[in-house]
């Protein structure tokens, strides 16, 4: 029987312009061309996690109006279990994604709808948290709603995934409820303290989550690749070399890529490479779900 993937995390309306640089403070620029898409980090990943073979629960909450109601029927569309969506009086969320020639991205988000979805809203669907196998959660809904998950999934025995985007400091409780950290080099040292900028140092923050509790971590560094630490093994994963179009949604798709592959009894170095493999698909189509590759796509 496949393993349930359980997602708890935002649900956004994209509305990108691709342009020939990012502007400057107060500056305008011409030329670019516009696409409205559904994003968000917890749908991407529950997106991806489902696109890749993955039995997809996805808790979000959204407003009560069209970009609600569509981004819900979207996802149901994506074969991803939506029975437990919440409801808010605040719009659903939306992000402002700026995107250069190089790839390279600027991002606002309105969070609207996902900042309302409360630590009670998590005790509402405990239950459903205790029957996973596998809970990812992110940083774009309330803190203290994310260490409400982490704690219930935990004790439950469910392994935790985090991916802590968008960077933000963590109450210290958090991370002994952490199975798996996915930061990338500026998460990592908002976290640890420890400014990531060789090996050495990487190796002192990759320590520094380990006493904090955390039991495996992934660190993303780009186009560079990631490096797997579980124990004191550390292991780095190439990136492919490819012509990146728009990093939208990359790092979404790499998490729910790693929870499939863990899902499916792969190692933590066997899932990374394997998500390696879908972000860099992802990195070469514009928007964010709509570049998100299907499992057919990577083999
Ligand atoms: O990680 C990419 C996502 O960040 C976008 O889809 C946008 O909605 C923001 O949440």
């Amino acid at each position: 029987m496949s393993k349930k993937i359980l997602v708890i995390g935002s649900s956004n309306t994209d509305m990108t312009i691709k342009s020939p640089r990012l502007p400057a403070p107060g500056e305008t620029i011409l030329g670019g061309t516009f696409v409205m898409g559904p994003g968000g980090k917890g749908a991407n990943q529950a997106v991806a996690a489902s696109r890749l073979g993955g039995d997809v629960t996805f808790i979000c909450k959204v407003g009560r109006d069209m970009f609600g109601e569509n981004a819900v029927k979207g996802y149901q569309k994506e074969g991803i279990d939506t029975s437990h969506t919440l409801y808010s009086d605040q719009a659903s969320g939306t992000a402002l994604i700026l995107v250069d020639d190089s790839g390279e991205n600027c991002i606002a988000v309105a969070p609207g709808a996902n900042g309302d979805l409360s630590p009670a809203d998590i005790d509402s669907v405990a239950d459903v948290i205790k029957k996973a196998d596998y809970l990812i959660l992110q940083l774009e809904i309330p803190v203290e709603s994310v260490l409400r998950a982490a704690k219930i999934a935990h004790e439950a025995g469910v392994y935790v995934i985090l991916n802590p985007a968008p960077a933000c400091k963590l109450p210290e409780e958090i991370f002994k409820y952490i199975s798996l950290i996915t930061p990338n080099q500026t998460e990592s040292a908002l976290m640890t303290g420890i400014e990531v900028k060789d090996e050495a140092s990487r190796t002192k923050a990759i320590e520094s989550f380990h006493k904090m509790g955390v039991k495996d971590v992934i660190v993303t560094l780009g186009s560079k690749g990631s490096l797997v630490c579980q124990g004191n093994e550390q292991i780095m994963v190439e990136a492919l070399k490819v012509k990146a179009v728009d990093a939208t949604a990359a790092g979404d798709t790499f998490c729910g890529a790693v929870c499939v592959a863990l899902s499916e009894g792969k190692t933590l170095e066997e899932a990374a490479r394997f998500a390696t493999k879908a972000s860099a698909l992802t990195v070469q189509k514009m928007g964010a779900q709509s570049s998100i590759p299907y499992i057919t796509d990577i083999k």
